[in-house]
């Protein structure tokens, strides 16, 4: 019995996760698992009607929970950062869910909008650091009032005081970006053993370290030491900056296998990504925590051009649940999940606006759950 905690969120995000929601209840009996979910409000209804993004409540009931299953957060009537710092990061960082783990794996039949590629080019993980660098939150305005310098961050106990002498009619704002040994360690060796799990060969670091050469300098150096570790030697590896890595990723993406990168570029990146992989809709991520409470999501986010049409693609957020699975060691479930869209794909009858279709949400759930019972591992393409 796996008890899951549910944010549906905002935009899409019910509509989907409701997909999700459906093709789990459908593995019940084939796979003998038992799932209790428990919904949560949280989102921007939620934040206009009481003002409330999270409660530490929420945050202590979802500490008994087997994982959380997230739809989307972000809503035009609310100010942007207000939701997703008040909800979506705050889950990521209460849990300490310091992997965000987000395959950029395309399947038979989507075509990938790169002339003369196919989806067997586009076939890698992205392991993006999920609590440090740029989104720690240490930063500031010079309009604001002078007490508001002194930043602190608790987890290493560190307290910036930064001065400030600026002419009253000028303004300022910085944003200090933050990465510890600790950090990069756990996630570059987590990149590691993803490789070896999954069979891969190489792993590619990225970075700006020709720039910002004191936290990025920091985080080659960690990669380097555990590259050159015994347990690594059968993997190699290539170091890339951002800028590059974005221009790799259009032009060769098959020469990526697992790629580890800090928050901010892996933000940017796996946008990237999930647009090579044929459509954004199909993107889905994990914020794993490998000894705690993990999330799971699609990459989309809300959508609200879309919202509420029931258009909107829910192969992200079933994908989603099929890395749930598989970190809740239902392995089986979860391929067979994985084996279910391809088949689905490769026939391509049933198929949402964003690939080319007029499939609902509800029809391309219901093709999934079909194929699903259908299921024999000999359909595996
Ligand atoms: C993502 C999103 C989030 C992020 C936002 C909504 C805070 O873009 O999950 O990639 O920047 O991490
Ligand atoms: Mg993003």
């Amino acid at each position: 019995m796996y008890k899951i905690a549910v944010i549906p969120g905002d935009g899409v995000g019910p509509e989907v996760v409701n997909e999700g929601i459906k093709v789990l209840d459908a593995l019940v009996e084939p796979y003998s698992m038992d799932f209790d979910f428990t919904y949560y409000p949280n989102g921007a209804e939620h934040y206009l009607k009481t003002g409330e993004t999270l409660s530490r409540e929420q945050l202590d009931e979802m500490e008994e929970m087997s994982a959380i299953y997230f739809g989307a957060i972000g809503d035009p009537r609310v100010k942007p950062g207000i939701l997703e710092k008040g909800v979506l990061l705050r889950i990521r960082s209460h849990f300490d869910q310091y992997v965000n783990l987000r395959p950029i794996i395309s399947f038979p039949g989507l075509i990938c909008p790169l002339r003369d590629k196919t989806f067997e080019d586009v076939q890698f993980y992205v392991v993006r650091e999920n609590t440090e660098d740029f989104y720690v939150g240490l930063g500031a305005r010079t309009d604001k009032k002078k007490d508001e310098h002194k930043l602190r961050f608790k987890k290493y106990n560190i307290k910036f005081d930064i001065e400030i002498e600026l002419d009253d009619e000028k303004e300022i704002a910085y944003q200090i970006g933050l990465i510890s040994r600790e950090g990069a360690e756990r996630i570059i060796r987590y990149a590691f053993e993803l490789a070896k799990k999954k069979n891969r060969k190489k792993v590619t670091s990225i970075d700006k370290a020709n720039v910002m050469s004191d936290i990025y300098g920091l985080w080659r150096e960690v990669f380097d030491e555990i590259a050159s570790e015994k347990e690594n030697s059968g993997i190699s590896t290539e170091r890339q900056f951002v800028d590059n890595a974005a221009m790799q990723f259009v032009k060769d993406p098959k020469q990526y296998e697992v790629i580890v990168v800090p928050n901010m570029f892996g933000d940017i990146l796996t946008d990237l990504g999930a647009s090579i992989q044929g459509s954004i809709g199909i993107a889905s991520g994990g914020n794993i925590n490998p000894d705690g409470i993990s999330m799971f999501e699609p990459i989309h986010g809300s959508a609200p051009d879309i919202a509420g049409k029931g258009i909107a693609n829910p192969l992200g957020a079933i994908l989603a649940a099929g890395m749930m699975l598989e970190e809740l060691n239902e392995c089986k479930a979860s391929n067979a999940i994985q084996r279910a869209i391809k088949n689905v794909l490769f026939e391509g009858k049933v198929r949402t606006p964003d690939l080319g279709g007029r499939a609902s949400t509800g029809g391309m759930g219901d093709a999934i759950i079909k194929e699903l019972m259908k299921d024999d591992e000999d359909r595996d393409i």
